[in-house]
């Protein structure tokens, strides 16, 4: 069997092939994602998406380690990439280190992303030298809501653009592997995508990113009715799953369901 995809692997992507990366927060989804892409990202947004919280602010490191760990155990192929919870690292390098240490120890992912600017860059320099990957997430970055005063596309001004720019570089400086750049302006997802010698994957950036990822549910039509403008929906499987719950509660009302194939100690009739 093919090994998992590593890290350095996928920054050897850049200028070579795109990066395909999906999250995954569940062994259902993470087995069905595993074969078609490159990296799976078990992203704090199952807050939002996993636990219906108004925010990503609440999820522990504890939750998002049992995650990976089944995202983990359900895959062979993807590079499988935590996301440091808010609260987890802002602290000091020292946090940061133990609580990714815990969590990779834990699940078996191989590397940690983490939002934040350059501010940060001294943490992500303190986790690669001691052996834990870092995919930097700049730009729109949702553990700032409170700061930022919402969530909105960010570097739309030169200055801010320019802001931002830094923030990648002093992270790509640092040791990252690779840079996250969401909700930004689209020029900017271009330059700082020429810019750098790591791969940039965009979320709501540019086209010419690196490599691409989005939240699963999103392009699942599982996400209620409304998607974010950078996403783009590729099935209903809600309505799938709707119909098929629809039918099973049919089934048990009128008593089609269970047979008495489902059933134990029943004779098969002779043949
Ligand atoms: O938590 C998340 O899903 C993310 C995105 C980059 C997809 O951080
Ligand atoms: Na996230």
């Amino acid at each position: 069997q093919a090994k998992r995809i590593s890290v350095p692997q996928l920054m050897a992507y850049k200028g070579q092939q795109k990066i395909a990366a999906l999250t995954a927060y569940i062994a259902p989804f993470a087995r069905l994602l595993d074969d078609a892409l490159d990296m799976i990202l078990i992203g704090d947004s199952t807050a939002m998406v996993g636990y219906a919280l108004p925010n990503t602010l609440s999820i522990t490191v504890d939750q998002l380690a049992a995650h990976a760990g089944a995202v983990v155990r359900s895959t062979s192929h993807a590079c499988v990439i935590v996301d440091m919870p808010f609260g987890s690292y802002q602290q000091s390098p020292q946090q940061a280190f133990a609580n990714a240490a815990k969590m990779l120890a834990a699940s078996g992912a191989d590397g940690v992303k983490m939002e934040g600017g350059a501010a940060l860059a001294d943490t992500t320099r303190f986790l690669v030298e001691r052996g834990i990957p870092v995919l930097a997430h700049v730009g729109l970055m949702p553990q700032y809501v409170n700061t930022m005063g919402g969530f909105k596309a960010q570097g739309m001004t030169d200055e801010s653009a320019e802001r931002i720019l830094l923030d990648a570089v002093a992270h790509e400086q640092a040791g990252a592997f690779g840079v996250v750049l969401e909700g930004v302006a689209e020029a900017l997802g271009r330059r700082i995508t020429e810019r750098l010698a790591i791969p940039t994957i965009g979320i709501g950036a540019s086209p010419a990113c690196d490599g691409q990822i989005l939240v699963t549910e999103d392009i699942l039509g599982l996400s209620g009715p409304r998607i974010p403008k950078f996403a783009r929906q590729y099935s209903d499987v809600g309505a799938v799953i709707r119909s098929a719950v629809e039918q099973y509660a049919s089934d048990v009302r009128q008593g089609v369901f269970p047979g008495l194939e489902n059933c134990f100690g029943v004779k098969k009739p002779a043949e």
